[in-house]
């Protein structure tokens, strides 16, 4: 399998002879066909020159130039050079100061062979660490880094979301458009990962020793930390945006049913028989907008009256929900005003409309 190490660097000419002659040897280990990509952003230390002098030694070091617009544009750079020109079948990410030890990497390459898609070299599962040297600052950066990947741009499941320690199959990355994921800095890193999550790849996290860089200095800065928060919230935007369509669509469908309910008592048709048919005709309407606009991008495996009749089914369980909690309501708070009682039915019933219609009748091909 070609797979090509991806190294960032800025100002390591101290740090990369050193780290590529140690991955050298940790190659001879591993079956694989492995190679080095380093995307150098023209740092003014020499580290280019320093990797051109080992690039007559060895014949698997590759060096790609650039001008410096931060981490996520130079791994953004890399991979699509791997993919494109080096024919890679997995890339690593790993960084140039001997943070991510060498002798992680068979490690981190065994996971792939065993069938993992996205391998992460863990500080934060157990046997992973951070250094012991690490100041107060540099950890709660790092700790809240990860609180906010988690629990604000929701990818509970995994521990480390910010690693730069990772070993991708491109069979994943070819999935992903990475001029929308918009981050340039150190933020990449959960972009990427969440890209990977809502491809459903196969994510395993093992257990890494973080260890301090002892040279050269780190070029994570404010700027870094403040693009990744907002991209946290972009991330969170975007999961609720299918759900906020179908509170729109939702909204739509009252004014469709009163606007028809209406039309028909004008024209004199009988208010018992109207009241089902601009019913109905609101489902139809919502059913439509749904289909061609909240899941107009999911592929789904029935056709689409199928997809219909579907809707229809649940739009009459949501209408049994909505009516079932205005009666409990109703005899438990029997003194609240009944608009109340109505108003407060239609929550479980929009949600519930939502998670069948999500799960069941716009279900994705191929998600189980
Ligand atoms: N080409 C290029 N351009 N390389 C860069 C840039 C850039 O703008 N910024 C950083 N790098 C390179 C560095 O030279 C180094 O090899 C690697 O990216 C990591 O940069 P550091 O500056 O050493 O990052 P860090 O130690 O603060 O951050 C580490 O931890 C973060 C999370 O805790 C890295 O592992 C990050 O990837 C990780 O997100
Ligand atoms: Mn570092």
């Amino acid at each position: 399998m070609r797979t090509i190490i991806i190294i960032p660097t800025y100002n390591e000419s101290k740090n990369i002879t050193h780290l590529i002659n140690a991955l050298q040897k940790q190659f001879k280990k591993i079956r694989h066909d492995l190679h080095v990509l380093i995307v150098d952003d023209n740092s003014p230390d020499g580290t280019a020159g320093e990797v051109k002098k080992l690039q007559s030694r060895f014949n698997n070091i590759h060096l790609l130039m650039g001008q410096k617009a931060g981490l996520g544009v130079a791994y953004t750079r890399g991979m699509a050079y791997a993919m494109e020109h080096l024919g890679a079948e997995v890339v690593f990410e790993m960084d140039a100061d001997f943070s991510h030890k060498p002798e992680d990497v068979p490690r981190l390459m065994a996971e792939i062979d065993k069938g993992a898609d996205f391998v992460i070299g863990s500080r934060y599962v157990p046997g992973g660490s951070i250094p012991k040297e690490w100041g107060t600052r540099r950890k709660l950066i790092s700790r809240f880094g990860n609180i906010v990947a988690r629990y604000l741009a929701g990818i509970y499941h995994v521990r480390d979301c910010t690693a730069g320690f990772r070993a991708i199959r491109t069979s994943v990355l070819r999935n992903i458009e990475f001029a929308d994921l918009g981050v340039k800095g150190y933020a990449f890193q959960i972009a990427l990962l969440h890209q990977v999550v809502v491809l459903k790849a196969k994510i395993v996290e093992i257990p890494v020793d973080f260890i301090d860089r002892t040279e050269g200095e780190s070029k994570l800065g404010m700027k870094d930390v403040i693009e990744f928060v907002l991209n946290a919230w972009w991330i969170r935007f975007h999961s609720l945006k299918t759900f906020i369509k179908f509170l729109v669509v939702g909204a739509s469908g009252v004014v469709v049913n009163l606007g028809f309910f209406t039309i028909f008592l004008t024209a004199d048709i009988n208010k018992y028989v109207a009241s089902p048919l601009a019913i109905e005709i609101s489902i139809i309407s919502n059913f439509l907008l749904n289909n061609f606009w909240t899941f107009s991008r999911r592929k789904t495996k029935d056709r689409t009256r199928i997809r219909g009749v579907k809707f229809n089914i649940v739009s009459f369980l949501a209408l049994g929900v909505s009516y079932g909690t205005f009666v409990a309501l109703s005899i438990y708070f029997p003194n609240v005003a009944p608009q109340l009682h109505q108003l407060i039915g239609i929550v479980p019933a929009t949600l519930i409309n939502y998670f069948i219609n999500a799960n069941w009748t716009f279900k994705e091909v191929g998600n189980d």
